[in-house]
């Protein structure tokens, strides 16, 4: 336990200050007067990069490398770009990512009450799991090095190494040990989703998920691969309790999951690593609805609730995972009494929720 835990607090771009801020609040009126944690800003992003010509200024890795956790809105602006043509407003992500090991993204998946699905026959509860994002390597590890040859020919390498694939695979059992299993069976079951029958390196993955399996016999375990499960995750969503994938991959499932589970803005994540977490929610920095007060909050405030859970278990401090409780059962509580943005078809300004959150957890009507 410690007397104080320092946030490192990145808003980013288009809506990622409203959403940051609400995270913010409700936090604070979680923990109460009294609350542990202490709160500075920092600046990274595309606008950022426009005023100074830095995206990540190295002040701000600093704060963020020694904070107890890191917490993010969105980065990003269309056009705003490196001379080889990546987002300059991602830099702040990735290279935490990259520079932090943050190599397991946890993204929970889960319909709530009072949350439209654009599937069919599905209420809440029935939609419940886990895609774990490697996210150290893959693909994306190609990042900045890529090359191009002559204007012609563009390569980026995908790696994945055998230290890589084994700490994530064990990531994906202790969670599934965690949680209560499949909706639609109850089996506690890890689904490694790759392209095996296509290239070596997702073969390799698969190898050596199924070797880091035979540790974990109480854990039901299966294979899918990648364009099959874009299917299944429609098709039979219910089935699946943890889904572990390269980072690629994992990408894109996790936007289709979202879909299915009200869209981006009910899309949480926790990127952690041996000793940093990093915590923002999946979607982008939506600059075509930036500053209108409609951006679903929801994703950051529980992006927000599992960064205190982190931080609990971490440290051994009860009141960080009772606050992490409340705002779970306070928001679900708010979505199922119809507080919803214009995303999910409602009309609640995100200062609404955000004040609604606040004061039931104020009341301690939780
Ligand atoms: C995500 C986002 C990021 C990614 C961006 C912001 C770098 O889409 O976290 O899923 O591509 O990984
Ligand atoms: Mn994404």
């Amino acid at each position: 336990m410690k007397p104080v835990y320092e946030i490192a607090v990145v808003h980013g771009d288009g809506i990622g200050p409203e959403v940051c801020a609400a995270a913010v609040q409700v936090v604070k009126a979680a923990l109460g007067p009294g609350s542990p944690l202490h709160f500075s800003e920092y600046p990274a992003g595309a606008e950022h990069f426009l005023k100074t010509g830095q995206s990540f200024p190295e002040p701000t890795f600093q704060a963020c490398r020694e904070a107890d956790a890191i917490l993010h809105g969105a980065g990003g602006l269309p056009g705003v770009i490196h001379p080889d043509g990546t987002e300059a407003g991602l830099d702040f992500t990735l290279r935490l990512r990259f520079e932090l090991d943050l190599y397991a993204n946890i993204r929970p998946v889960r319909l709530f009450e009072g949350v439209p699905s654009p599937l069919s026959g599905v209420k809440a509860g029935d939609i419940d799991y886990i895609i774990l994002r490697e996210n150290s390597e893959g693909l994306y590890a190609a990042r900045g090095s890529g090359a191009l040859l002559r204007g012609e020919v563009a390569v980026d390498t995908l790696v994945q190494t055998r230290s890589g694939i084994e700490r994530i695979a064990r990531k994906a059992f202790e969670l599934a040990r965690q949680s209560g299993g499949a909706p639609r069976d109850g089996v506690r079951r890890v689904t490694c989703c790759d392209k095996a029958n296509v290239l070596r390196s997702y073969a390799f993955f698969r190898s050596v998920f199924d070797e880091v399996a035979k540790d974990y016999p109480d854990i039901a375990t299966e294979h899918a691969l990648v364009d099959a499960m874009a299917m299944y995750l429609v098709v039979k969503p219910g089935h699946f309790n943890v889904i572990v994938s390269e980072n690629m991959f994992g990408d894109i499932l996790s936007d289709l999951a979202a879909a299915t589970v009200g869209g981006m803005g009910m899309a949480p994540s926790a990127e952690i690593g041996a000793a940093n977490g990093f915590f923002q929610a999946a979607h982008g920095s939506a600059p075509d609805i930036a500053g209108q007060g409609i951006a679903n909050p929801y994703g950051t405030i529980l992006s927000a609730a599992s960064m205190l859970d982190w931080l609990g278990h971490k440290h051994g401090d009860e009141r960080l995972n009772q606050a992490a409780a409340r705002i779970r059962r306070v928001t679900e509580d708010c979505l199922a009494n119809g507080l919803l943005s214009a995303d999910l078809k409602g009309r609640a300004s995100t200062s609404e929720i955000t004040r609604s959150v606040c004061d039931r957890l104020a009341a301690g009507r939780d």
